[in-house]
């Protein structure tokens, strides 16, 4: 169990969080949610004692254990096995429980073979899972996770999704992959607006919670503004009409009385479009029989060949570790094939979003300056255009890269690629930390790129709705598989993923970008004009006219009427909401509270009519203006 009591934070003039509480009950699997930057990284720091919240505390019961994915990759044991059996818990009644750790192991992807190998000896990624293996099998009381998705693939993530979901103690989960978030959590706490705000169930039933209150004020707000209108409407039409003084004095008063409902800043959005290079050929890269494998490694990429198409979405997946990247740099030229060779069309220009670039960036440098370093032109107001579409306008620009948050960092990226216009996009996990908001504008910027897209992601959501071909690294290989997503998963199918219950194929096409229905030359048809209107004549057309006047003030005539009684109706209710307020001023300086009571009631009633019948005037003027305006169109007409 954990509290947080009115916790506030911020950084320099930034403020992440202003007086917040909640409260973690017993077995509660909570995703913590909120755009980029919102400071969920940040809660994280201050639950583990990292960083200290400016005001407010975070209190738990005693002995009560935290464990959270560790990045620090320094190893004790000899063998992979022997370091994630050091995280076990002391076994009560001597019961051996290496099976634990090995399961772990084995379900974040590695082979029982690798068990004796030193834990040294894998990448990165899988050093990372090593202690993910071990966070998880120590049994904190809560487990902090923050976006555990981000080092593994599809597979991994299944298994994680499982493990979670009989996860016996608390959970907080940081994630910007609803899919993952639903089948996890039980709870969902989101940072919006500097607030908290927690909630059981899913993403999308807090979201739409907070949709609808927030349309609720909006519309609070537009309400007032109308009836401002109206009032200043009112004040206007009858400023100088004697029997009206009261009530427009009233109005006036009313309205500097009220103050008004401050309307909510709009959260940004990104919002970008790659820049497209002009590329006229059909073909845009070629690789044939390419084959690859680092110096004393096994091999990575066994004679692959693929010609990429103008248009052609290719995504890249596998498991981590198996080459995908590798795949990517041997395409963009930055490595350099054993067998067989890759052909670029000489009017490529290619655009690379690297998987490790975002560990490149330079620490000390600002938003601005990683901009500017890969500007041909080093030119600075280019750089801070760049800046602002990657939503780091004015000041926000000069931040060093130091304090940014992930997804921050992954929109540097993004903005040192829109530096140069391209016409082959390589991206490599683009969209690692981008929260769900900024993934759907990457998406969009990708679907609407004319040029080619290869692509990395362990996204099975941007798998579906991106890809039309695939490169698979798995069963020790790398193969070209024509077809979207689904298809593979129905057709194929992951090797030893058990989760993975056969589906039956969607009836949903795949989408092949770039063909383009044969659409020209049916839109020469044009639409047959209007015939020409016979001319009345001149005596038919004066009877008509004669009919539209009278039909007019017959019936605007009415309305009119109308008008003038509701006018009546308010003075006459404003002049008793006035005797009401002088004989109530009079009762509490020594009365009958009773009938004081029962004024101030009365009073409101009235008031409230007052405001019911300004409405229906207001409906009533409009509908005047509205049927005068048409009379004159319906006269207007008979002239031409
Ligand atoms: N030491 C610091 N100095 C100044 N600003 C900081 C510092 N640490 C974090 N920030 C800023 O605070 C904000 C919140 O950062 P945090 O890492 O908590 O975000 P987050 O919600 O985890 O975002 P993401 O979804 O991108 O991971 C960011 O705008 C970040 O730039
Ligand atoms: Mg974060």
């Amino acid at each position: 169990m954990l509290r947080a009591q009115n916790l506030t934070k911020s950084y320099g003039g930034q403020v992440l969080l202003d007086n917040v509480s909640f409260l973690m009950n017993k077995g509660e699997r909570l995703g913590l949610v909120g755009r980029n930057g919102s400071g969920k990284t940040t809660v994280f720091r201050m639950i583990l004692g990292e960083e200290e919240p400016d005001d407010g505390a975070l209190v738990r019961p005693k002995g009560y254990t935290t464990g959270h994915l560790s990045q620090h990759l320094v190893f004790h044991e000899p063998t992979v096995l022997a370091e994630a059996c050091t995280a076990l818990p002391k076994s009560e009644d001597g019961i051996d429980l290496t099976y634990k750790a090995e399961a772990a192991l084995m379900g974040l992807g590695f082979e029982r073979t690798d068990f004796d190998r030193a834990p040294g000896e894998f990448s990165g990624g899988y050093q990372i899972r090593i202690n993910l293996a071990k966070v998880l099998i120590s049994e904190p009381n809560l487990l902090l996770l923050d976006e555990p998705t981000n080092y593994l693939d599809i597979v991994s993530v299944r298994w994680l999704k499982q493990y979670l979901r009989s996860w016996p103690g608390e959970l907080v989960v940081i994630s910007h992959d609803r899919e993952f978030l639903g089948s996890v959590t039980t709870h969902t706490m989101l940072i919006h607006r500097q607030g908290l705000r927690r909630m059981p169930g899913h993403i999308e039933k807090v979201i739409e919670q907070i949709a609808t209150e927030e349309e609720v004020h909006e519309k609070t707000r537009v309400n007032e503004g109308k009836k401002r209108k109206r009032d200043e409407r009112f004040i206007e039409r009858f400023r100088y009409k004697a029997s009206k003084a009261k009530a427009v004095q009233s109005r006036i008063k009313a309205l500097d009385r009220k103050g008004q409902t401050e309307a909510l800043s709009n959260e940004r959005t990104l919002e970008f479009r790659f820049r497209p290079e002009p590329f006229h050929a059909p073909n845009v890269l070629k690789a044939k029989g390419l084959s690859f494998h680092y110096p004393d490694g096994p091999t990575i990429v066994d004679n692959l060949t693929v010609d990429v198409s103008k248009g052609d979405r290719i995504a890249v997946i596998g498991k981590n570790g198996r080459g995908k990247t590798t795949l990517l740099n041997l395409l963009a030229g930055e490595l350099t094939a054993q067998q067989g060779q890759v052909t670029l069309h000489p009017a490529v220009r290619q655009a690379y979003f690297g998987q490790t670039n975002i560990d490149r960036l330079d620490h000390k440098q600002t938003v601005e300056d990683e901009i500017l370093s890969v500007h041909p032109d080093h030119n600075r107001s280019a750089a801070r255009g760049i800046c602002g579409l990657m939503m780091f306008e004015g000041d926000l620009a000069m931040k060093k890269v130091a304090v940014l948050s992930g997804g921050e960092r992954s929109r540097v990226l993004l903005g040192k690629i829109l530096v140069s216009p391209s016409n082959l996009l390589l991206l490599d996990e683009p969209t690692n930390h981008l929260d769900m908001e900024s993934v759907e504008s990457l998406l969009e910027a990708i679907e609407e790129f004319p040029g080619a897209v290869i692509l990395v992601t362990h996204s099975e959501m941007i798998l579906e709705r991106i890809a039309n071909r695939l490169i698979i690294f798995d069963r020790g290989k790398s193969t070209l598989f024509e077809g979207g997503y689904r298809d593979f998963l129905d057709r194929v199918g992951w090797e030893g993923d058990e989760t993975a219950a056969p589906k039956k194929a969607k009836n949903k096409a795949v989408s092949r970008a770039g063909l383009e229905s044969d659409a020209t030359g049916s839109a020469a048809a044009a639409a047959p004009s209007a015939p020409a209107k016979p001319r009345i004549p001149q005596k038919e057309r004066r009877r008509l006219r004669a009919a539209i006047v009278s039909e007019r003030s017959k019936k605007t005539g009415d309305l009119k009427k109308r008008s003038e009684r509701l006018e009546q109706k308010i003075v006459r209710l404003e002049q008793d909401i006035e005797d009401l307020n002088q004989e109530m001023i009079k009762l509490a300086n020594g009365g009958s509270q009773a009938r004081l009571a029962d004024a101030g009631k009365e009073a409101k009633k009235k008031q409230s009519t007052v405001d019911k019948t300004f409405s229906e005037l207001e409906t009533l003027t409009d509908q005047i203006d509205r049927m005068n305006q048409e009379f004159e169109s319906r006269l207007a007409e008979l002239e031409n």
